[in-house]
Order: structure tokens, then sequence, then C-alpha cells
């Protein structure tokens, strides 16, 4: 008896979502996940935090993650180039991601390091500790129970190739290295920090060409992710975009 209540009420959802999908409105929306892959100053991070707020869902930065062990190893004069040193280091630390009102925050070993993280020295030295294949599948493992809920737009180098190869949408955002030089110059002024635009280029090329080009999970667009290139879009068009496309899949 029960059991044929339970089955008119599902036939009676069911009609209702029929008829409501007619009519062009898509009430129920799945929460899906969202990768979002590209090489360094595609713009990724800036865009995906506007789509996860328009759309409530959680933005995770998983370059940040590779920064705060950097920023450990660094610290502790580890040899970057060993890979068993910086697995290890990995496997002793705690890397947390917390939003927050200024956006989200990075904690290594309970300490706030969010700022930490983004410095010359880091940047320059990430490339290296990213490399290593036994310590990029911890990272992996922890990323992927990040999203397993889904609702997230998770940004990286090997988001729709290793991390989440099941989600629902995959992005491979790029821009000309000239353009997205530009873009770093332009936030270093706004931020106070000195630099110049040719060495920014070169820094740029030299760790696109790191990521890409290393064994380990190498930036590559993963077969079925969409190609979206920001060179000539603007912020509020390049979020538009993938709003546009995150809504078709969520239908
Ligand atoms: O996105 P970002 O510039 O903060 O990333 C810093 C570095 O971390 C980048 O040079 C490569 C590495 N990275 C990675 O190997 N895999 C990811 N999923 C994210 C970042």
């Amino acid at each position: 008896m029960s059991f044929s209540i339970e089955a008119k009420i599902r036939d009676s959802i069911a009609i209702c979502g029929t008829i409501l999908r007619k009519k062009g409105l898509n009430y129920v929306k799945k929460k899906i996940q969202i990768a979002i892959d590209g090489p360094a100053g595609a713009g990724k991070s800036t865009i995906a935090k506007i789509a996860a707020e328009k759309l409530g869902y959680t933005y995770i930065d998983t370059g940040a993650m590779y920064r705060a062990l950097t920023l450990k190893a660094l610290r502790q004069s580890i040899d970057l180039s060993s890979e068993d040193q910086v697995t290890a280091l990995l496997k002793e630390s705690t890397i947390e991601l917390k939003p927050s009102e200024n956006g989200q925050l990075v904690f290594l070993d309970g300490e706030n390091v969010s700022n930490e993280i983004r410095s010359n020295e880091v940047t320059s030295n990430v490339s290296s500790v990213a490399a290593h294949a036994s310590m990029r599948e911890i990272m992996v493992e922890l990323q992927f129970e990040m999203a397993v809920k889904g609702g997230v737009i998770m940004d990286g180098r090997d988001i729709g190739t290793a991390v989440l190869p099941d989600a629902e949408l995959k992005i491979f955002m790029s821009a000309t290295v000239e353009e997205r030089a530009r873009r770093r110059f332009e936030d270093n002024q706004k931020r106070g920090i000195e630099s110049s635009f040719e060495s920014l280029k070169e820094e740029i090329a030299l760790r696109d060409k790191k990521d890409s080009e290393r064994k380990a999970s190498p930036l590559v667009q993963a077969e079925d992710a969409i190609f979206v290139d920001t060179t000539s879009m603007n912020i509020e068009q390049a979020a538009e975009a993938i709003l546009k496309l995150a809504s078709e899949r969520m239908a």
C-alpha cells in the first residue's frame, strides 16, 4: 500500500518536472562538478570565484595546495628535486582551504599562509615541487574528497584529467602569453608590487613549459573539455560564458 502511494508521488513529481521543462523552466538543478584547467594567468581563479558565487558553489583553488607545500619545503630547506622528501613532507602536513568573507584562506598546519604562498619565491619554485608523481597521488586524493558531493568549481592543471575525470563540465581556459603577462603586471601594479613585464612574460612561459612537460599529470586539455580563449574577453564575459555552459549541464 505505502509502496503504491510512494509510486504515485514519484509519478506526480515526474509529471510536474516534465511540464516545467516543457515550459522552459528548469527548477530542479543538479549540483555538478566543474573543472577548470589551464596555464598560469589565464584568469581561471578570478572567473571561477565569480561563477561559484553566482551558483552558490564552493570554489577550490588546488594551486594553493601545491603552493602551501612549496612554502613548507622552502622553510625547511628540503631538496625540492627529491620526490621522497617532498612526498614525506606532504604526509606530515595538514593543508586546509577555508572559505571566508575575503575569499578562500589557506592554512598550513593550522597557520594562515594565504599571503605567503603568493610570494615570488614560492611562485618560482612551485612547478618543481608539483612535478613529483607520488606527492601528486596524495594531493589528487585530498582534492577528490573535497569535491565528491558536487556543487564545486575546482581550478588547477589536472582537474579534468586526473582529479575529477567524471566532472559534468570541463573547461580548458587559456590566453596568449603576452595577455597573461599584461594581466599579472596590472595586478602587481594595483597591489604596489614592482615587476617588469618582460620578466613576468618569461616567468609565465617557463612555468607553462615546466607544467606541460612534466611526466606526472602534465597540463593538457582533457579530450572532453571545452576550450575557452580569454585573450579578448573581459572578466564578466568569461564568467558569463562559464555560467551559460554550467546552466546547460545542470538542467
Ligand atoms: O594556479 P597556480 O598558479 O596557483 O598554481 C601553482 C602551481 O601549482 C602551478 O605552476 C602548477 C601547480 N599545480 C598543479 O600542478 N596542479 C594543479 N591542479 C594546480 C596547480
